[in-house]
């Protein structure tokens, strides 16, 4: 088989077979087709979209390309992971993980990094001290079997062709490929091995789409393949064009999670019902659970108990870290040197406050990165004391603003104002949860 006629073959509109794409994906993770072919391939894909079957058979192969997560000898109970496509202030994935897990099902949870405005679990997660993500197969196999849980980062071995495949597109102007995307985010999905999946598809300025309707097709074709390729899948599309919760930043979102999964559920109402809502559908998608209401007390009663928060404590003690931050989350994370509030400057509600430009303060205060490469201050970030709809007096405080370093906090202070929106008016309210696609 060559390159030059697979390029061609696309280039002309023509399907490829599974060999085919399995060629491409193989060379993609060995080198041994060069990056202007694979450049070219993936220019030709996107100017002819694939079509469902090719966008499985593509996921397929890229999942191939390297070892696959394999569970069959450490658990039989079901396996299920989400996957969301990314926001601000989404620290769900901290509490969903154990909290699923204490229903009885096996949650191998592999996440990435934050970029840009988007915040990464790994990221939080590494806010407690010397947790570990990098976690070898056999040991991931090992707390499975005995917790049931387990957060990690992707290892190199797992899916290497979308890591060359995503860098190419990134350069070549082929990001924007909904069959590409969908391929992208289920192969390192279906390497991983679970057997169950729920997706959270956002929208909103904070979102990787930020079109609602955009955001609708993508969660109905990650769907359509993750079926094609046997998998059990549901997506939830939800609201992102305000942050999620109070906490945005490493240490901050890492201490509502505790709060939160130790009972706090006023603490922030809208993260407590996203992370119910997902929690319910984990357990229906896998097939736990067949009735909502009865998954979801169940899941309210294994917070209660405390059995959630020490499932928590066990997967950090497993991990490396110390099981104090659970017990003592003010003093145990990382605290920021500087800190600066936001008052509100008149009588009011509040009626928006951009995630994006959030998001973007964050960074700029050190939570975030520009570039992979930059580094991390676990401590800086926001804490948002009023949201949208909330009744402000002048000289309320809005937020308050962490970072280490005066530039930072300035700049970011400078920026946070003006994603905040107040009004004469009490807004809409908004819902967390916009749809479920089956
Ligand atoms: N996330 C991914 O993993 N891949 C994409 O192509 C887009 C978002």
């Amino acid at each position: 088989m060559r390159m030059i006629d697979l390029i061609i073959k696309k280039r002309n509109g023509h399907t490829l077979t599974q060999t085919e794409f399995d060629f491409v994906a193989q060379g993609a993770a060995n080198g041994t087709v060069p990056d202007y072919q694979l450049s070219a391939f993936l220019m030709a894909c996107f100017l002819h979209p694939l079509s469902d079957a090719e966008t499985a058979m593509l996921t397929k192969a890229m999942a191939h390309s390297g070892g696959r997560l394999d569970f069959s000898a450490s658990t039989q109970l079901p396996k299920v992971d989400k996957h969301s496509t990314g926001g601000v202030g989404d620290g769900i994935s901290m509490a969903l993980a154990p909290l699923v897990a204490c229903a009885g099902v096996a949650v191998p949870m592999m996440s990435g990094r934050g970029l840009g405005h988007t915040g990464g679990t790994l990221d939080k997660l590494e806010s407690i001290k010397n947790f570990e993500v990098r976690i070898p197969a056999k040991l991931i196999y090992r707390q499975i079997q005995k917790l049931g849980v387990c957060m990690f980062g992707q290892t190199k071995d797992l899916a290497p062709a979308d890591k060359k495949l995503y860098s190419l597109r990134d350069a070549t102007g082929t990001v924007e490929s909904r069959p590409l995307i969908v391929a992208s985010i289920l192969s390192k999905k279906y390497a991983e091995g679970v057997d169950s999946l729920l997706m959270d598809v956002k929208y909103g300025s904070g979102a990787f789409m930020q079109k609602l309707e955009d955001s609708r097709k993508l969660a109905r074709a990650l769907v359509h393949t993750a079926k094609l390729l046997g998998l059990k899948c549901r997506a939830l599309i939800t609201y992102m064009d305000q942050p999620l919760g109070r906490a945005i930043g490493n240490a901050n979102e890492m201490r509502q999670t505790v709060q939160i999964l130790k009972g706090n559920k006023i603490l922030a109402p809208d993260f407590y019902e996203l992370l119910l809502q997902e929690a319910t559908e984990m357990l229906l998608i896998c097939g736990k659970y067949k009735d909502a209401q009865k998954a979801r007390a169940l899941l309210e009663a294994k917070i209660e108990s405390g059995e959630a928060a020490a499932k928590l404590r066990e997967m950090i003690k497993w991990q490396g870290g110390s099981p104090r931050a659970v017990d003592d989350p003010e003093n145990y994370f990382q605290n920021a040197k500087l800190s600066q509030t936001i008052k509100a400057d008149k009588n009011g509600y509040v009626a928006h406050i951009d995630a994006k430009t959030a998001g973007m303060a964050g960074v700029l205060l050190g939570a975030g990165r520009n570039t992979m490469e930059d580094e991390i201050d676990y401590g800086a970030g926001i804490w948002l004391y009023k949201k949208a709809g909330d009744k402000v007096k002048k000289g309320d405080t809005i937020a308050m603003l962490y970072a280490s370093d005066k530039k930072r906090l300035k700049d970011g202070v400078t920026l946070f104002k003006t994603a905040v929106q107040l009004s004469a008016k009490r807004p809409a309210p908004y819902k967390i949860v916009k749809e479920i696609i089956k």
